[in-house]
């Protein structure tokens, strides 16, 4: 949310390696896929970038993971979502600003319910704060579930969303898998290893193993654009 970032729908050609390889593809024709809503919460598809040492975060922003291809990438995604879902650390540390055009929402979860209100994602008038029953009051529009913990899962069907595009971070990540949320995950590897000590794709949540199918595997520059669905049972 940015506004250092360029608008979506800019056409980039890169090369598909998985499936059908092809020399000349657009992200537009790539990520244009259906999002079927599952009953009673909206489609969620997790936009992130790792190193390749999974590293999540350079000097505690994902700008040193990505390039102009990969802002492409998540621009083109948030055409396709009704609602963008952020952590409250990504939205403060990423700096997330109003949306772009005048259909996207933010949701941001949190639990202190601590912002700078005056700033323009909550001038806006487009962004929702996701929080505990019990946190403090806000000045903003929020949805409340859950006591001591938001309930995530109660949470996002209340969001008036067909899809939804979560940006992160880690920790969000984390209490998605926890509750088995996360539809389709559209994963940046960056050719870099970065070492530091930023946490993995999803952190904090408990052990559980959620099977991916491969949808495909896009390449430019070294950068690989792999977009992965839940393998859900019949
Ligand atoms: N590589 C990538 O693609 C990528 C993407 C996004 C972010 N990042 C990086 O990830 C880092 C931030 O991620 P993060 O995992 O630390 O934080 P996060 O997932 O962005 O946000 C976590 C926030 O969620 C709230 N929260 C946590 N547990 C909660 C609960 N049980 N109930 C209600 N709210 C709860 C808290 O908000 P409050 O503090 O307000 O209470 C907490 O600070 C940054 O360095 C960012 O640059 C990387």
């Amino acid at each position: 949310m940015s506004s250092a970032v360029p608008t979506g729908g800019i056409l980039s050609l890169m090369r598909r390696l998985h499936p059908n390889p092809a020399d000349e593809v657009s992200l537009a024709d790539c990520y244009a896929a259906d999002r079927p809503r599952p009953a009673h919460r909206p489609w969620i598809a997790a936009c992130m970038v790792s190193g390749l040492d999974g590293s999540t975060a350079v000097a505690r922003s994902s700008r040193g993971l990505s390039n102009a291809t990969d802002t492409r990438l998540l621009l083109t995604l948030r055409e396709m979502a009704d609602v963008v879902l952020v952590g409250a650390e990504t939205a403060r540390l990423e700096g997330y600003g109003a949306p772009r055009g005048d259909r996207l929402r933010v949701a941001v979860v949190s639990r202190s319910g601590r912002f700078d209100f005056d700033s323009p994602l909550w001038t806006s008038g487009r962004a929702v704060l996701l929080l505990p029953e019990d946190a403090p009051e806000v000045p903003v529009d929020s949805i409340r579930a859950g006591v001591g913990s938001l309930d995530l899962a109660a949470a996002v069907t209340r969001l008036d969303a067909d899809v939804v595009q979560c940006e992160g971070g880690p920790r969000l990540n984390g209490m998605l898998s926890a509750h088995d949320l996360i539809d389709e995950l559209n994963l940046t590897l960056s050719p870099q290893i970065t070492g530091g000590s930023s946490d993995r794709l999803t952190f904090g949540a408990p052990e559980a193993v959620r099977a991916m199918d491969l949808a495909h595997v896009l390449e430019e520059d070294g950068y690989l654009f792999t977009r992965w669905l839940r393998r859900r049972e019949p």
